[in-house]
């Protein structure tokens, strides 16, 4: 295949890019939506002459690729089909409950894998013309783990990373994956692959030697069975924790506008004592219905004492065409509707439900006016929520609750770290938040924003592209990550 001319293209399942109308010859019109991934990456992009390849997030968006504030966008388009199949499907229906340890049951349908190979091929070809002999590509997350080796075939030239946004299981539920051996091929197409926890890269490891037969060493995987030169490789697999742009947060949540507008939210849900704030996806994987149970034991205990608490809950919608997310909903709203019913009274309610996404301004108004944060995921690759909140906090108060199941949580030890299963533990976490004095909030915050604002999202992407091409180490050691060969078992 003939090169293109990137030298550094990154491939996700999303374009960073909102569309924002059509041209008058029907073509959609987009502008870029910066989110972390691309904040990190557009110096990078700038730099390195980048091109992002992605889905434009409607069925049957078409359009040419185009240029946006430094960077070369490129739209795979997907049909109806596509969407159902491979993102609603296989991505969201199958792998995604899999690799969160089956708090939802994945479902296994031969053509929604069918659709998932068919379409990691055309983000594989897209991809591939883009790039220029040579370059970098950097491939994002669950959706595309057949991207490398779909890409290596046709470019061998080229050096490939992936880095997986999500946990990655243990091998005992890994292993149900009807296509697990493929899964690992396709990851093994990469010289360089990413996780959040170091735990997460010593499961992928074991599962490289159980479902495909590969020998490890520390944290390198062996691929192919000549000598070197002769298709022989070692592709490294280790943790990079992916973080926030710390510093424009806080820099938001400084505005003036921004902190007045925090204590205008604390007037407007009635001044109460305290105010405790959940903002998640609405996922099963985020533990809300868990954390409303929790909330009104709380309640109808009195453990906050007579305190008025006020619970904000932002629930933003999310694969709303899923099952698993529409059963949720429901759930979660009757719960919510119960609560409120039978504890509020005519002008309060305890819980403020929110389903809906909010512009980052209003978020860090909402973190400044927190003085308790719940990140109680059942389970979670990262949370950034968890990092915007304490980077939001420039007050150096507030107090944070974390779920011990989210990988924020190997960075965050300063937090009140929770297992949201345990329901008497968490009633006493959350108590203990409540009633902490303003030395330990302090103490524990500045520590906590520290960790924060020295690992952020940049630091992440140099830390993994500078490992990928060759310049910087990674932050496994290799040393506690085991070894082994031909555990293969099919
Ligand atoms: O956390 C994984 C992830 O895919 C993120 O990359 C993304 O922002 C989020 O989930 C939302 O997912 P979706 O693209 O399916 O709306």
């Amino acid at each position: 295949m003939p090169s293109g001319q990137y030298d550094f293209v990154v491939v996700a399942n999303r374009l960073p890019v909102d569309k924002v109308g059509t041209t008058d010859d029907g073509e959609p019109l987009y502008e870029t939506s910066p989110g972390g991934l691309v904040t990190a990456l557009a110096p990078v992009m700038r730099s390195q002459h980048g091109a992002w390849v992605g889905w434009a997030g409607a069925p049957d968006e078409s359009g040419d690729a185009f240029d946006s504030d430094g960077m070369h966008l490129v739209p795979v388009e997907l049909s109806g089909q596509d969407v159902e199949d491979y993102y609603e499907g296989m991505s969201n229906g199958t792998l995604w409950p899999l690799f969160h340890d089956v708090i939802a049951a994945p479902e296994y349908h031969r053509h929604w894998w069918d659709a998932y190979v068919r379409v990691n091929r055309r983000f594989a070809e897209a991809a591939a013309a883009q790039a220029d002999s040579g370059a970098t590509v950097w491939v994002q997350d669950y959706q595309l783990l057949l991207v490398p080796a779909m890409l290596r075939e046709q470019r061998p030239d080229l050096r490939i990373g992936f880095f997986n946004h999500i946990p990655f299981p243990g091998y005992e539920i890994f292993s149900q994956l009807p296509w697990r051996r493929q899964v690992i091929e396709g990851v093994l197409g990469s010289d360089l692959v990413g996780f959040q926890r170091r735990s997460d890269a010593t499961n992928f490891l074991r599962a490289c030697r159980r479902a495909a037969g590969a020998t490890t060493r520390g944290s390198s995987v062996h691929v192919g069975h000549g000598g070197e030169g002769d298709g022989h490789r070692a592709v490294r697999a280790a943790a990079f924790p992916i973080s926030i742009d710390a510093r424009s947060f806080e820099e938001l949540a400084s505005d003036s506008a921004v902190v007045a507008r925090a204590a205008e939210v604390r007037k407007e849900l009635g001044d109460p004592d305290l105010v405790l704030l959940g903002v998640d996806r609405l996922d099963y994987t985020k533990g809300i219905r868990h954390r409303l149970s929790i909330f009104k034991e709380l309640i109808e205990d009195g453990a906050l004492g007579d305190k008025q608490v006020v619970l904000v809950q932002v629930a933003s919608p999310s694969r709303e065409r899923v099952k698993a997310y529409s059963d949720l909903r429901d759930e979660v709203e009757l719960i919510v509707g119960r609560l409120n019913g039978d504890h509020g009274t005519v002008g309060w309610q305890p819980v403020h439900y929110l389903h809906q996404s909010f512009p980052r301004n209003e978020m860090a108004a909402l973190y400044l006016a927190a003085d308790v944060m719940l990140v109680t995921a059942l389970r979670d690759g990262m949370n950034l929520v968890a990092k915007e909140y304490v980077a939001a906090r420039h007050d150096d108060d507030g107090v944070l609750v974390l779920s011990e199941f989210a990988g924020a949580a190997d960075e965050l030890a300063q937090a009140v770290l929770v297992n949201p299963h345990d329901i008497d533990g968490t009633k006493a976490a959350i108590t203990r938040a409540a009633s902490m004095s303003r030395e330990e909030r302090r103490r524990r915050m500045r520590a906590l924003r520290r960790r924060v604002k020295e690992h952020d999202v940049e630091r992440w992407a140099q830390e993994f592209l500078g490992s990928l091409q060759g310049r910087v180490g990674a932050r496994d050691g290799g040393s506690g990550i085991e070894s082994g060969s031909g555990e293969r078992e099919r």
